[in-house]
């Protein structure tokens, strides 16, 4: 080999081993900025998960995050079906409200705009639970032990979802928790006020048991766009699938009239509507 072929050569070689150091040092930062985020993922969903918790005067917060965590970490997010959720339920359970149990379906921001400044109600997002994962997004991954809070499937792409799976189960055990008068908001602005698909719908109506709830209040909001009334084709739906031996009532409330009676708080709630 000629002096200026073997020189050529190990140039060639070193430049090599400078590109694959290169990657590798890439590769490197990348992996750390990566488990870094996903720590910091981590840590920030359990504070605001403590921090919710807290405010229940609950002792036991710790424990409720480490069994909360250990449903979902290292597992297939769409292979969560709802009863994983059972040992959560037991560390926090629900306790019974009589009387002020308010459920919603698409009215969200309606019902709590409303529960924000009365205490007439008891929402889902009202107990330790509802509350301290309301409107969070959480999933983990095989092989990981992170809590991800970004990139987790949803409705679209599996049923059983680590987040779906637990407004599921929370929710019929909310249901069970109802007794005496139940109250339910829903919206006079879409056709279907009742959806048999929704978690209204599918799980709570459907635990109601005439045992225990003697009514179930409808309170079809009415915004100026309202397209339904109490005698929908919808709402008949609703009291075809309800407990014979509940009592079903619809009234139609002007969205105007839940705002004025938030802003009246020493207006009784029962001569709001
Ligand atoms: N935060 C974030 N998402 C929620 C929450 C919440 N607090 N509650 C429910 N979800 C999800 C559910 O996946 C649900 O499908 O948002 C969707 C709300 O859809 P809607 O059709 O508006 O209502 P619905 O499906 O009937 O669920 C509301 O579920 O949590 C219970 O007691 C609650 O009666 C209420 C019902």
């Amino acid at each position: 080999m000629e002096r200026g072929e073997f020189r050529g050569s190990g140039k060639r070689r070193r430049k090599c081993c400078l590109i694959l150091c290169v990657a590798v040092i890439l590769i490197i930062i990348i992996a750390v900025v990566l488990s870094l985020t996903l720590r910091q993922e981590t840590s920030d969903f359990k504070t605001i998960f403590l921090d919710r918790c807290k405010k229940f005067k609950e002792n036991n917060c710790e424990n409720i995050w480490e069994v909360f965590q250990k449903i979902y970490v290292n597992r297939d997010p769409c292979q969560v079906p709802m009863e994983a959720y059972d040992p959560l339920i037991t560390a926090a359970p629900f306790k019974p409200s009589c009387n002020k149990t308010m459920f919603w379906s698409k009215t969200k921001d309606v019902v709590h705009s409303f529960t924000e400044k009365r205490d007439c109600f008891l929402t889902m997002e009202d107990t330790l639970l509802g509350s301290v994962l309301d409107g969070l997004t959480w999933c983990g991954k095989e092989g990981s032990n992170e809590t991800l809070t970004t990139g987790c499937p949803g409705w679209t792409e599996c049923e059983n979802n680590t987040v779906r799976s637990f407004w599921n189960r929370a929710s019929a055990e909310f249901a069970d928790t109802a007794c005496g008068n139940v109250t339910v908001m829903l919206n006079g602005s879409i056709m279907t006020p009742f959806d048999s698909r929704s978690i209204f719908g599918s799980i709570e109506v459907k635990r109601f048991n005439s045992k225990r709830v003697r009514n179930l209040n409808v309170l079809l909001v009415m915004q100026k766009n309202a397209v339904v009334n109490c005698t929908t084709d919808s709402l008949q739906e609703l009291q075809k699938v309800l407990d014979k031996g509940i009592k079903y009532n619809c009234k139609e409330v002007p969205e105007s009239l839940i705002e004025e009676c938030s802003s009246h708080p020493e207006k009784p709630c029962e001569s709001c509507w």
